[in-house]
């Protein structure tokens, strides 16, 4: 294991120096000029590079494009596993403005000083790189909503202690989003030998089967691993990546080396309404947060004012952090405004909101709820809704200010019949 540390870090400390790349290259490590590569070319948009300067440009190692489906929030914390000169952590450090922070962790101190140019360069204030191993990361257990890393634990010899260590620093309800190169089938022990192969992201890559079974039993849920490109080597290529092994033997890599996006998630520990927070109903002075926490979540605030005495809120340490609002009409009710802030996301809150304000609905009458989404049907369905037309909704819901702000277009329209 140190012997394959080892020499990992020299290729890499290498790479950085000469601006030459190492991922996937057939010569063994660190051959093309960075992002030229078969594996490393076009990962990135033009919309992306233009943020960057040129020589920074040059200096990309990874395989894929891990912040583009990480789902960064403004405020949030992000690790960066193996940062390398910091493409990545850069990029994330935009998604999570000044109110966030970035941490890139790499073992090549030679890395390092580069990222730490690069970042000075760019004036990214809310970027800490860090020095140390992806197998014992050292920030606190629960400190990081969104961990990336990009073409680096296949250069793990421990893969199992890697994604343990991503989980203890996860919050609950935190992501993985890795971009990495993986074997779609297994394959043998020879082609895992060669150390240059491993350095240039080839014979650690580990197989997909074998991935799913570390992030599972790490206690990750949510595992998806999607092949994005894969890679076919000629028989010369081959020969030169794995010079001591025969050429069938080596053959089993073309076409099996694939790069990958792996996502899962933390599992997210339910808030427990009493203990973590309390539902009540909104009062005057409500009205700022829970008009801000809508907008925040892109929903309309026509009519809130209004109808504010109906709307429920959730409320954590004198913080509004979740709402839902109901308008009855006669034996319908209309159900709106539901949306909880950031950190109370996956944490059954907003279930929560919504059956009790089922209750309150039911309590005053009403036999159907309906309510209108742009983006929440799958979830409202799981909540029992089911998509009616647009023209079944009664006249007086049809009227309220509470559907001015939604694009009838775009939207779906639900019901749920109350028993
Ligand atoms: C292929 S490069 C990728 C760099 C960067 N993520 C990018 O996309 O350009 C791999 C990086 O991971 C670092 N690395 C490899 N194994 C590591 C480990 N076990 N712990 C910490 N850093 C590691 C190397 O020093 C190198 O900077």
């Amino acid at each position: 294991m140190e012997e394959i540390r080892k020499i990992v870090e020299q290729k890499y400390a290498e790479a950085i120096r000469k601006g030459s790349c190492c991922c996937g290259s057939p010569s063994g490590c660190c051959s093309a000029p960075g992002g030229k590569d078969a594996v490393t070319a076009g990962i990135y948009g033009e919309e992306v590079l233009e943020k960057l300067p040129e020589e920074m440009r040059q200096q990309t190692f990874g395989c894929g494009s891990p912040t583009s489906r990480a789902g960064i929030h403004p405020g949030d914390v992000v690790l960066d596993l193996g940062s390398g000169a910091g493409i990545d952590t850069f990029l994330a450090s935009e998604m999570t403005g000044p109110a966030g922070r970035v941490y890139g962790l790499d073992m090549t101190e030679a890395m390092l000083e580069t990222a730490r140019k690069n970042a000075e360069r760019l004036q990214a204030g809310n970027i800490t790189f860090l020095k140390g191993t992806i197998e014992s990361i050292p920030l606190p257990d629960e400190s990081v909503d969104v961990i990336l890393s990009n073409c680096v634990v296949n250069l793990s010899p421990d893969k199992p202690a890697v994604f343990r260590e991503a989980f203890r620093v996860l919050r609950p309800g935190g992501r993985l989003s890795i971009s990495d190169m993986v074997f779609l089938a297994p394959v043998s022990g020879s082609v895992r030998k060669s150390l240059d192969a491993w350095a240039g992201c080839v014979a650690g890559a580990a197989f997909v089967g074998d991935l799913v079974d570390f992030l599972s039993e790490a206690g990750f849920e949510e595992v998806r691993i999607v092949p994005e490109r894969v890679f076919h080597f000629s028989r010369e290529e081959l020969s030169r990546m794995f010079p001591d092994l025969p050429a069938e033997a080596a053959g089993e890599v073309s076409g099996a080396l694939a790069s990958a996006a792996i996502t899962a998630r933390r599992p997210a520990q339910p808030w427990v309404e009493g203990t973590d927070y309390s539902i009540r109903t909104a009062r005057p002075e409500d009205l700022g947060q829970v008009e801000e926490l809508l907008l925040e979540c892109g929903l309309p605030v026509q009519g809130v004012r209004e109808h504010l005495e109906s709307f429920l809120v959730g409320e954590r340490e004198g913080k509004i952090i979740g709402t839902a609002g109901l308008e009855t009409a006669g034996d319908s009710a209309l159900l709106r405004s539901v949306a909880t802030a950031v950190p109370a996301r996956k944490r059954r809150v907003a279930e929560t909101l919504v059956r009790r304000a089922l209750d309150r609905a039911a309590e005053s009458g009403a036999r159907s709820v309906f309510l209108l989404t742009e983006t929440a049907s799958g979830w409202f369905a799981r909540m029992g809704f089911v998509p009616v037309s647009r023209d079944g909704l009664p006249g007086a819901i049809r009227s309220s200010s509470a559907l001015e702000g939604i694009c009838p277009a775009s939207s779906t329209c639900m019901k749920l019949e109350l028993r």
